[in-house]
Parts: structure tokens; C-alpha cells; sequence
């Protein structure tokens, strides 16, 4: 008897309903233009919102690192002790963010592994927007705590399922800032109110706000003006800082306690110091100019106004995230095969990672996009999109 044989059905089911993932090879540096399997494609594929993920200036302080430091890290910080460029990231992140104190992680997924079991335990409840990311998803039920989901960013929800439970040691509110499959923006003012109101901590995954939202890109409590107000912050570096590694902001007391109790941090070796070198070289770029902030917003509205004209639905993006929304997972697929085809990269994204019959194309904005890039692919969303039948 073959005991993996359930794998090859999952995979045959998988392909049968248009949900089988075909991860393409990338033969070049990020960019507007990247090789992708042999060809040269329009790129609206990636979270590089800024650039920086091939950005010369950080390239050189990564190269400068591995002189001076090495390559790896060799173990994790609590035990082998950690070094002066992790420290120089986090007073440098803490001090664009607004915030007392931040401490590093090796993603955001493990950032968000890492504060949300250490902040919940049994008899204390979750209360997680219905769309908050897999790694949020995943950080709620290591914690053992009860979790509620609420309809997406639905305050009446949220307050009626808060009011319900009684009897509860700790209630914690989590939502992602920007939704990274719907582009939508989270109604961070009005979800304060209801954890002000139920004594409820209150946290934002800020990983799509970061490089974006606010005052030169410092995110989704900078855009409010709610500094102060949001207990604790999770971020990453890999999408508009470029690089790879998760951050937590907030008070000094949260991440002095997460460095005792997070246990990716205790567990898991640290970010090399190429990675966190190029990390602050991103974070003092875009402290010192806001012009690559202006420049994706610019693109955004461009690309975003004519695609809703020519009758795209875009669902209630607000942000560069743009779904083009198609629903059947099967036409996706085609639709993103046949853009490709014409020099252009738009992976269709299906279930699990949106609801099953929401799929869509989920198109990345960019500053490194050119107005010909855009203009370019907006031609052949349309030409593609007339002869799918779908405008
Ligand atoms: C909202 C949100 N949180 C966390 C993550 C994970 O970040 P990282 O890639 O740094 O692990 C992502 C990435 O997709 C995200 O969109």
C-alpha cells in the first residue's frame, strides 16, 4: 500500500480545479522588467513597492556587511548574542516609525508567530478580521486562545462579538492594515475606539503600510495619526524595504518581554547581516526623501482610474495592491497565461489564498514602473479581457 498516495490525489484534485500553483524561475534582479523562465516580462508581481529590492546603494551596504561581519549569524541572539548592525535597525526603525522600541525578527510571518502566543493564552480571546493574513491566522492558534473571526473590517461586527464575551482574562483586536489580497485599508480609527471602550490590545499588521501609507511611507498609524494608540505594530522588510526580515513596534516594555518570550527570537537563528545591512541603508532612504512614495502613488492612480474605465472591477482597493477581480480560478489562470504571453507577469492567485470562486489577477504597483510599462499593460489587460469575454 503506497501511505502517500493522498498526495497525489490532492495534487491531481488541485490541478483539476485550476488551484495548483506553477511557481515560475526568475533569471534576473528585481525590477519593472525581470526574466522570468526564459523570456523578458512586464513585472507587476512583486511587493518591491520602492525599488529597493535591487537598489544599488543597498547591494553595496549588504556587500560592505559580509566584509565586516561574515555571513552568517552562527546562532540565535539569546544565546550567541547579537550584533551591533541588528541593534543600529532597530533604534533607526523605531525612530521612522514613531514608536518607543522595535526588535527584529527573521520574516513577518515569524514576527507575527512570535507576539501573538506570547501576548494570548488560554482564557483570553482573539477577536481577527475574517481576511487577516495566514500568518496571523497561524500566531492565533499556536496561542491556544479562543479566536473569533469578524466580517472584514465590519466595526458593528466586531463591537457585537466583542460585547458578547464576558468572563474573558485578556481580549486582544488584531487586523492586517492594508489587506494584501483586496488592497482595502483597515478602519484603524474606529477599531481604537471599540479596544478603548472593551480594554482590548490592540494590534496591526502593517506589512502592506510600510513604504506606503503616511507621512514618506511610515505606515498605517502614521496615516491615521494614531501614535500611541496601537499597543503593538508587526512589519516587514520584504516588501517596500526589499530585503527580508519582520519587525514588532511598540513600547520598549513589548519587545523587551518578546525577547524573553517570542520564540522564533529564541529559537531561530538571526538575520545575516547582509540582509539587516541592507535593511537600514532602506529604512535611511526612506527617512531622508519621500520622493519613490510619491512616485508609486502617481502610478497607482494612473493605472488604477484607466483600468476601472475600461471596466475592470477592481473591488475597494484603496492602496497599490489592485485585484482585478475574475471569480472562476480556471478563467484566472488563462487570463494570467495569456498575459504573460504578451510580456507580462500577473500571477492569478485562487484558494486558499482568497476565498474559493474570488479569483483574481493581483496586479503589484511599483515606482519602478515607467508610465510606457503601465500604459503597456493596460493595452493588454484590455485586449486580453475582450477576447476572455469578460468586458
Ligand atoms: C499582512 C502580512 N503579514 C505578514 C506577511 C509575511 O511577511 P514575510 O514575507 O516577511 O514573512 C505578509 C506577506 O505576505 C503579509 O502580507
Amino acid at each position: 500500500m503506497d501511505k502517500l498516495n493522498f498526495i497525489n490525489e490532492e495534487l491531481i484534485k488541485l490541478k483539476e480545479t485550476g488551484l495548483l500553483i506553477n511557481i515560475r524561475t526568475i533569471e534576473s534582479p528585481q525590477g519593472s522588467w525581470i526574466t522570468v523562465d526564459g523570456k523578458e516580462v512586464l513585472n507587476l508581481c512583486s511587493n518591491n513597492y520602492l525599488g529597493f529590492a535591487n537598489d544599488p546603494k543597498l547591494k553595496s551596504a549588504s556587500q560592505k556587511a559580509i566584509e565586516n561581519y561574515g555571513v552568517g549569524p552562527a546562532a540565535v541572539r539569546t544565546i550567541a548574542g547579537t550584533t551591533t548592525l541588528h541593534k543600529e535597525l532597530e533604534h533607526k526603525l523605531a525612530a521612522f516609525k514613531g514608536v518607543e522600541s522595535t526588535l527584529s525578527f527573521q520574516s513577518g510571518f515569524c514576527a507575527n508567530l512570535a507576539v501573538i502566543p506570547a501576548i494570548v493564552g488560554e482564557g483570553d480571546v482573539v477577536f481577527s478580521d475574517e481576511l487577516n493574513h495566514a500568518s496571523i491566522i497561524d500566531g492565533c492558534r499556536l496561542s491556544k486562545a479562543k479566536t473569533i473571526r469578524y466580517e472584514h473590517c465590519n466595526i458593528k461586527d466586531l463591537k457585537a462579538k466583542i460585547s458578547a464575551e464576558k468572563d474573558v482574562k485578556r481580549r486582544l483586536i488584531i487586523t492586517d492594515g492594508i489587506f494584501s489580497m483586496e488592497g482595502d485599508i483597515a478602519p484603524l480609527p474606529e477599531i481604537v475606539n471599540v479596544a478603548e471602550k472593551y480594554d482590548a490590545i490592540i494590534m496591526v499588521d502593517d506589512a502592506h503600510g510600510e513604504g506606503v501609507l503616511g507621512r514618506g511611507g511610515r505606515g498605517i498609524v502614521d496615516h491615521f495619526n494614531l501614535h500611541g494608540k496601537v499597543d503593538i505594530e508587526v512589519g516587514t522588510m520584504s516588501k517596500a524595504f526589499g530585503v527580508v526580515g519582520g519587525y514588532i513596534a511598540g513600547s520598549k516594555r513589548i519587545t523587551d518581554y518578546l525577547a524573553q518570550k517570542g520564540r522564533p527570537f529564541l529559537f531561530s537563528s538571526a538575520a545575516t547581516s547582509a540582509d539587516v545591512s541592507a535593511c537600514i541603508t532602506a529604512v535611511e532612504t526612506l527617512t531622508a526623501s519621500d520622493i519613490l512614495v510619491k512616485k508609486l502613488w502617481e502610478n497607482t492612480e494612473f493605472f488604477q482610474e484607466k483600468m476601472r474605465h475600461i471596466g475592470f472591477n477592481l473591488g475597494n482597493t484603496k492602496t497599490p495592491i489592485t485585484p482585478v477581480m475574475i471569480g472562476d480560478a480556471k478563467i484566472a489562470k488563462e487570463f494570467s497565461q495569456k498575459l504573460f504571453e504578451s510580456g507580462i507577469f500577473a500571477q492569478s492567485i485562487g484558494y486558499p489564498t482568497v476565498p474559493m470562486g474570488k479569483a483574481r489577477l493581483r496586479v503589484m504597483l511599483s515606482a519602478t514602473h515607467s508610465k510606457e510599462d503601465l500604459i503597456f499593460a493596460i493595452e493588454n489587460f484590455e485586449k486580453i479581457g475582450r477576447s476572455l469575454g469578460l468586458l
